[in-house]
């Protein structure tokens, strides 16, 4: 029996890399397709090309492979390529593996030392018409959001001078532009951040410099009308790790949490700092600001979430302390104290990968959904429980459900997909990949996003198994390229 929340078997099986790049039409249905759904799910997995120099590593470091389900007249078709970073051109061309462990440039050989070591493979997100590849570590890898042939990295024509942009990136749905942030901006480990805004042109509108209070995993971030607000967790690294070969990241139990506020149309100075006890949190669900007050919503748990980035001190892991429970923070710019105002739980389920309806990003949302560890939940032996059901959550009445996949099944990140480009919020679907751990076959399972607990309204077969993914978005077909 797994100790571990998310069994590790999960993220390693399978552990040899899957390294397909396919294309498959019609795919089986069991249920019926939405006809009206138009559109294509992106999704990405990371899973290394070559064999690793080394097998003490994360499963975080795996090359980006980006999957595309289309939705058209109730079928439904499925692409997926590499994303053709330049770790990768150069690795190909060598014939084996070159970057070494994750985010440590210190185990690289010697003939790449200065290349981009980024793996785009966190987050595939289309804005004006192109696909970017995300990965915090590195700049948007920019891909033909149809063919998913890869184009190459960009700096917005030498805009950009940070070196990052975060796989959390964020489409303003009032302005359209895409509003992003980064950590490490002058190199690894450094403490300079930007916050950015592209236009739908593509062009880069700013890039605002600021200094975080201590290097951490800068993962996520929240957008709301007025400000942008940062989450600085006390996963941290140093030189002194690197050096020792240690994972990148590991849990600080000694640091205060941060919640960076910063004006949407502020200069870097102008962020705020706000301050809370140690505790551990990583996606967030959506934050929205009334005048000067920011409410921030987040699974937040008491103790580090993340297995393989080990607390600093040594402590064992802690399941029960790793168990995050959507939360709403709340702060005011204003506040003469630097406290945060107020600390709410919003559910008793705990998990993570919390989404919204993105169309009410920077928005008070109504509802949220998210992966939900379910352990009353019986599960199969030998590959552990995980992240077994999908969490609902009605902000205005209360309501919450769950739909548990079985006891044969892993769930990778929900997807809020609207009925149509114009229904009201929460009104479509949840398209979640299901993978059945016995029969190693994966499905994306479609939903009623309001129903969720009367279970699925199809699923759509693979006939293989992915990897465990990241993060997915759906994209309408007036959002892509024609063709
Ligand atoms: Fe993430």
């Amino acid at each position: 029996m797994s100790h571990y929340p998310v069994d590790i078997n999960y993220f390693l099986v399978p552990a040899i890399s899957g390294r397909m790049e396919l294309d498959l039409s019609d795919l089986d249905v069991e249920g019926e397709v939405p006809a009206q759904l138009d559109g294509a799910f992106f999704r990405m997995q990371p899973d290394p090309y070559f064999p690793r120099t080394t097998d003490e590593d994360v499963y975080f470091n795996g090359d980006g492979v980006v999957g595309r389900f289309d939705f058209s007249n109730g079928k439904v078709g499925f692409r997926q390529r590499y994303a053709l970073t330049d770790k990768l051109k150069l690795e190909r061309k060598a014939g084996r593996a070159l970057f070494g462990r994750y985010r440590n440039p210190l185990t690289d050989d010697p003939s790449v030392k200065g290349a981009i070591r980024g793996t785009a493979n966190t987050t595939p997100l289309v804005h004006g018409k192109k696909l970017y590849a995300l990965k915090e570590d590195s700049p948007p890898l920019v891909m033909d959001a149809n063919s998913l042939a890869t184009q190459g990295y960009t700096d917005f024509n030498g805009r950009m001078k940070g070196q990052t942009f975060s796989a959390h990136s964020k489409i303003d749905p009032e302005t359209g532009n895409l509003v992003s942030f980064g950590y490490c901006q002058t190199g690894p480990l450094t403490l300079d951040c930007t916050y950015m805004e592209v236009s739908p042109a593509g062009e880069l509108l700013k890039e605002v410099w600021f200094t975080a209070p201590y290097y951490c995993m800068m993962h996520d971030f929240g957008v709301t009308k007025d400000y942008v607000v940062f989450p600085v967790v006390p996963m941290v690294s140093s030189w002194e790790r690197l050096k020792a070969l240690k994972p990148h990241f590991g849990f600080d139990k000694t640091l205060p949490i941060y919640l960076g506020v910063l004006p949407r149309n502020g200069k870097g100075e102008d962020i705020r700092w706000f301050k809370a006890p140690n505790q551990n949190a990583c996606h967030v669900i959506n934050a929205f600001n009334v005048g000067t007050k920011i409410h921030f919503d987040i699974p937040v748990s008491k103790g580090n979430g993340l297995w393989f980035f080990p607390d600093v001190d040594g402590s064992p892991f802690s399941a029960p302390d790793a168990m995050a429970f959507p939360t709403r923070w709340t702060v005011d710019y204003a506040s003469k104290s630097d406290e945060f105002e107020s600390v709410k739980k919003l559910s008793d389920m705990g998990g993570e990968f919390p989404r919204i309806d993105d169309r009410y990003i920077s928005r008070d949302h109504r509802y949220a959904w998210w992966l939900v560890i379910d352990l009353a939940k019986p599960f199969t032996e030998g590959v552990g429980r995980g992240m077994n059901a999908l969490g609902y959550m009605d902000y205005r009445t209360g309501r919450q459900t769950s739909w548990w996949a079985g006891q044969q099944y892993h769930m990778q990140e929900p997807c809020f997909v609207p009925r149509s480009p114009g229904a009201p919020e929460g009104d479509g679907y949840i398209v979640v990949v299901v993978d059945n751990v016995v029969t190693n076959l994966s499905q994306l399972v479609i939903l009623d996003a309001q129903a969720i607990d009367k279970g699925p309204i199809a699923r759509v077969k693979l006939p293989f198994r992915l990897r465990a993914g990241l993060h997915g978005n759906w994209f309408d077909r007036s959002a892509l390229p024609q063709g």
